[in-house]
């Protein structure tokens, strides 16, 4: 009894050891508390806004789009289910005002045509490098997964663009670094890029630094995991199907074991016997096992 006991408190204090070491707040030294807001698309039952997306966009697209590029991403992606979901009339209008590189052409030259809804979005710079050297010496990351790959995700991305300050007194800093609370190290190389009023939303929503940053955050989850709907709809479906069967399972195993677990089943057996055990007693004498 006194060894299951303690088997049983290592297991808890285990479980909670674990609990703890994989706690983020837990495992690495505390940084400062991204601001919070509430997305749509967190939850179980989570989706996207879709107005936020087209905005979202429209975001990238005047401001962002300068230094960062969303390479994995196709113009043919922003009329999809699940996304921003502009007609697909929109998107070849979006595709078409960029110049895309194409070729070679039958003199094996390369050449520039309008865009098409199967090409992936145009990049500001051909390479790493360019994009390096024409940055101060800091790469503008690429967006396509961006918000997947820093912690915090779209909390990061928000607090990040909200996140410049004037530097602490007596804080050193170099030409062309930006004191931001929410970069690692608190300094960044990219200026401030957003500011009240720097896009024109056409659905008439004031472009707010709050409300733009909210908006591009939104659009660049949704950049790194297109299908989160669709996950989302399948894991509540997997759960429905699983209280469906474990229901199903429970009555079954109900009536399966409806004849083992009864009282009365049992009382009606044991008189069943003792009714037998008399009649042979009364026809073969006392000996109930002479009964043919
Ligand atoms: C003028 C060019 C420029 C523009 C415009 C720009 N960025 Fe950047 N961005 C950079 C550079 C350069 C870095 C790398 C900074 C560094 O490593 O210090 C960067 C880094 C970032 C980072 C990553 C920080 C990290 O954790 O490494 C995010 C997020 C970001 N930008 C978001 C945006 C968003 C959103 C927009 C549009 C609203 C935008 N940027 C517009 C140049 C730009």
């Amino acid at each position: 009894m006194l060894i299951r006991l303690n088997s049983f408190l290592i297991n808890i204090i285990f479980f909670i050891f674990i609990s703890v070491i994989s706690n983020p707040a837990y495992s690495e030294e505390k940084n400062v508390d991204l601001l919070k807001i509430n997305w749509s698309f967190k939850g179980l039952l989570g989706t996207f806004d879709r107005s936020s997306l087209q905005r979202g966009y429209q975001v990238y697209q005047e401001v962002c789009s300068a230094c960062h590029s969303i390479q994995y991403l196709s113009y043919r992606n922003l009329s999809e289910k699940g996304g921003p979901e502009f007609s697909e009339e929109e998107a070849k209008a979006i595709a078409a005002q960029f110049e895309v590189l194409d070729g070679p052409n039958s003199e094996g030259e390369m050449f520039t045509r309008s865009g098409r809804l199967s090409d992936k979005f145009v990049k500001p710079f051909p390479n790493v490098e360019a994009a390096t050297a024409a940055n101060g010496g800091a790469y503008p990351p690429d967006m396509s997964v961006l918000a997947k790959a820093r912690k915090g995700g779209a909390d990061y991305i928000y607090s990040l663009l909200l996140g410049y300050e004037d530097a602490p007194a007596g804080y050193e800093l170099d030409d062309g670094v930006y004191y931001n609370k929410y970069m690692t190290g608190q300094k960044i190389k990219m200026l401030k890029p957003l500011s009240d009023g720097a896009v024109e939303y056409s659905d008439g929503t004031q472009a707010t630094e709050a409300q733009m940053a909210k908006d591009v955050a939104t659009f660049l989850t949704w950049a790194a995991e297109p299908h989160l709907e669709v996950r989302h709809k399948t894991g509540v479906r997997a759960i429905l199907y699983l209280i469906v069967l474990i229901i199903l399972v429970y009555f079954s195993m109900k009536k399966v074991w409806s004849r083992v677990d009864s009282k009365d089943d049992l009382e009606q057996q044991e008189d069943t016997f003792d009714k037998v055990e008399k009649w042979t007693t009364q026809y073969e004498g006392d000996d109930p096992k002479s009964f043919k």
